[in-house]
């Protein structure tokens, strides 16, 4: 699938955002390699630490439902009802996660602005030297 479509997936995830705490709304759109998308969105909470990433929402939504071969995510970030001017790249606890169920040199990491405005990147290069079940 084009990138281009994955960040439309990002996008529509991203209207589902449950982000009152940070203003921060952001979508995530996962690809496994069977075809199927799973759409992540971030969740916030009252007590703030149980909130979660729209990156891990997707992964855990897809394991859960039995999917853990994954090609490829794509990253829609910004303040929520306002104008998305940066990249939103994926924090370090939800790039953890995807390196223990990819192949870190070809799973591509998306990153969008708009549908016609984004950037690419391994999990390798957005996470070098990663620990993950091959090194146990
Ligand atoms: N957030 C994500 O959903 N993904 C990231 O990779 C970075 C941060 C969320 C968490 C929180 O709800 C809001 O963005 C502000 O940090």
């Amino acid at each position: 699938m084009e990138s281009k479509e994955l960040v439309k997936e990002a996008f529509k995830a991203r209207e589902n955002s449950y982000s009152p705490y940070s203003g921060f709304s952001v979508g995530a759109a996962l690809l496994c390699k069977n075809g199927k998308i799973y759409r992540g969105c971030n969740m916030e909470n009252a007590a703030y630490s149980p909130g979660i990433c729209a990156e891990r929402a997707a992964i855990y939504k897809a394991v859960s439902e039995g999917d853990k071969e994954f090609s490829k995510i794509a990253i829609v970030g910004g303040p929520t009802g306002g104008k998305i001017e940066k990249y939103a790249f994926p924090c370090g606890v939800c790039r953890q996660v995807m390196m223990e169920f990819v192949n870190p040199d070809n799973f591509i990491i998306v990153v969008a602005i708009s549908e016609n405005e984004y950037k690419e990147y391994t999990l390798k290069e957005l996470l070098p030297e990663g620990f993950g079940p091959d090194n146990l």
